[in-house]
């Protein structure tokens, strides 16, 4: 007979409003339910959070969201605790859609195996990851970035940036952070390597660009929205390629990007992109088989920010819609 296990879970408790604070969620504790037929019980290990959940809970991701008494959604690593599925046996640790939980059931379908060779497992969920995934796309697929690009990369130490990074650099590009404080300029610069930071908050940008680049932005990354996208598109050289790929700076609720005026690009004659990472899905296993033995070669830097127990979520989660994160952040419930 199977043992009853308890279930800790975080639940919406209401939506946001403006920016989210730890109060708009629960930290509940409920028996678990029986594992129906079929079905895979995992156990998290390390959940990702992620700016786009700012959206669910507000209801409005992509045409999805929840309501308030849900278990926030989030992908996890976690390790197959119940199974009778001899593809899927006890332990294989695997990646899916857990949520802010302990426990979740899934079928076999919905799960994805981590790599073996990956020393950190938490890395499937960062640099070799959905960010990680996403940095790719923006930079290798529709930027076609390569040597001699002035590449600008605003969250430049984040889950999408420190990747992005990393990749302009590989293809031989110069790269230019954009990013807030002392420390995570330091992370920029010494970490991760890009040639130049700006500081959003205490720079005036478009000065701060002038320097940086003088013969212009080839490549923007933009992982901001206004009036970031503004400034550096104005800056955009001949033939630029810009990349939407997220907005953080709407997602609160309490600004609205309108962008640049149609005309920047037409004088620019500028390529400009929109991403959607879901549309890379099957791409995966091909960017694992590249990165993860870089990874392991210790090629690639992974800038995580690491919290223990489901409980330190909700502070965590409103300090990264604050932007006071200093990497891709990670919570760990591995003992
Ligand atoms: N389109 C897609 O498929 C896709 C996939 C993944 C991610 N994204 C988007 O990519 C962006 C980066 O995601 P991530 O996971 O890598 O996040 P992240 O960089 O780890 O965290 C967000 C960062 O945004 C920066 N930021 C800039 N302006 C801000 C503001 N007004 N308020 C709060 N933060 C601000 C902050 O960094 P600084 O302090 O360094 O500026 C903050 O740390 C997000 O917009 C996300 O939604 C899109």
């Amino acid at each position: 007979m199977t043992e009853t296990l308890n279930n800790s879970a975080v639940i919406l408790a209401r939506r946001p409003e403006g920016l989210p604070t730890p109060e708009d969620f629960s930290v509940v504790t409920q028996p678990l339910t029986p594992r129906a037929e079929g079905k895979i019980r995992c156990e998290t290990l390390f959940l990702s959070l992620d700016p786009y959940i700012r959206s669910v809970i507000a209801g409005n991701h992509l045409g999805h969201g929840i309501d308030p008494g849900k278990v926030v959604p989030g992908e996890v690593v976690a390790r197959v605790i119940e199974s009778d599925d001899t593809d899927w046996p006890v332990d294989t640790l695997v990646r899916c859609q857990g949520g802010w939980q302990q426990f979740s059931d899934h079928p076999s379908e919905a799960l994805a195996r981590v790599p073996t060779e990956l020393s950190r497992p938490s890395l499937t969920l960062s640099v070799l990851g959905m960010p990680g995934l996403t940095a790719w796309a923006g930079m290798v697929d529709l930027a076609k970035v390569g040597p001699g690009d002035v590449v600008v990369i605003p969250a430049a130490v984040g889950g999408v940036g420190a990747m992005a990074a990393q990749l302009a650099r590989r293809a031989g590009a110069t790269t230019i952070a954009i990013t807030s404080g002392p420390e995570k300029r330091r992370i920029a610069l010494e970490t991760l390597g890009y040639d130049h930071c700006i500081d959003r908050i205490d720079d005036d940008l478009g000065t701060a660009l002038e320097r940086a680049a003088p013969d212009g932005v080839s490549v923007y990354f933009d992982l901001v929205g206004d009036p970031t996208l503004t400034t550096v598109a104005q800056r955009l050289a001949i033939g630029g390629r810009v990349v939407l790929c997220g907005l953080i700076k709407d997602y609160n609720g309490d600004h609205k990007t309108t962008g640049p005026h149609p005309g920047l690009w037409i004088t620019k004659r500028a390529t400009v992109s929109g991403l959607v990472v879901y549309d890379y899905e099957s791409q995966r296993q091909a960017f694992e088989a590249e990165f993860v033995p870089l990874m392991e070669a210790g090629e690639l830097t992974a800038n995580e920010e690491i919290h223990n127990g489901l409980e330190a979520a909700p502070e965590a989660f409103c300090r990264l819609m604050r932007g006071h994160n200093n990497g891709k952040v990670v919570i760990s419930l591995a003992d």
